[in-house]
């Protein structure tokens, strides 16, 4: 691909992993555009050149599919049962958004869409956020897309607006059994947004055919710079 030639798109551009993927894609030679959907304006992008932010409403996203035009489609949506409230809105967050996204842009023209999902999704799981993840999942890879990329990490870690006392938890607790965390125990490590964001852009370069799930370890390698 000659530089410069692609747009991209980014849902949940707002969130943890999202403005990682925003930073990193906005200096990336690949893409012309980067277009971010976003409830709210935000401000320290307001003037970035080759930065096109479009408010959505994803209740109404059919009314937008002109403003959903890209080659690579980025979702880095999501919520938790604390913000959502109920799980009939967790599920729409979830899954309803980020499938009405895909649809949509496909139907534009988008080829590639890479997705965070989460470490143990599994449509039959008892555990109703995995479950959710799971069934994501199985319901994107039917929308046809030449190059559908799943990750799934472990535990995120990095700076959020907000406390969220079972992450922060697990965060400390992450680092101090960080040792435990070799061989098959690696897909477990906590997993830096950052290092979610540079495996979903260097994967999306290289364009798997077909369906593919990256576990957090696997996440880790596709990160790293191409070695000649
Ligand atoms: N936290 C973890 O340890 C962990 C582990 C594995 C996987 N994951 C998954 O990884 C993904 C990304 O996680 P994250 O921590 O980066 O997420 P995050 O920081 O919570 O950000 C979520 C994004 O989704 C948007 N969003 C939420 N509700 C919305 C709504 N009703 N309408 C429109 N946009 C909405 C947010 O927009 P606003 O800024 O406008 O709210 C934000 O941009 C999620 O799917 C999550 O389930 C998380």
């Amino acid at each position: 691909m000659a530089l410069k030639q692609k747009v991209a798109l980014i849902a949940g551009a707002s969130g943890l992993v999202g403005q990682a993927l925003t930073e990193l894609l906005l200096e990336a030679p690949e893409y012309r555009e980067v277009i971010i959907l976003v409830r709210k304006p935000v401000e320290r992008w307001q003037h970035h050149t080759g930065l096109r932010q479009v408010i959505v409403d994803y209740e109404h996203l059919e009314q937008q599919r002109h403003e959903l035009q890209a080659d690579d489609i980025y979702c880095c949506l999501g919520t938790t049962i604390r913000q959502a409230k109920t799980q009939e809105n967790m599920y729409r967050i979830d899954v309803t958004y980020p499938l009405e996204l895909a649809r949509i842009a496909r139907e534009e023209g988008a080829t590639q869409f890479l997705v965070v999902s989460a470490m143990g999704a599994d449509s039959h799981s008892r555990v109703f956020y995995s479950r959710i993840k799971g069934e994501m999942e199985q319901q994107l890879a039917q929308i046809g897309y030449e190059s559908l990329s799943i990750v799934r990490p472990s535990l995120l870690l990095g700076k959020r607006r907000e406390f969220r006392l079972g992450e922060r938890t697990g965060a400390i607790l992450a680092r101090g059994l960080a040792p435990l965390f070799i061989g098959p125990m690696n897909k477990y490590k906590a997993i830096s947004a950052e290092i979610v964001a540079e495996g979903m852009y260097r994967i999306a370069q290289r364009k798997p055919q077909g369906t593919v799930v990256y576990l957090s370890n696997q996440l880790q390698v596709a990160a790293r710079p191409a070695t000649r």
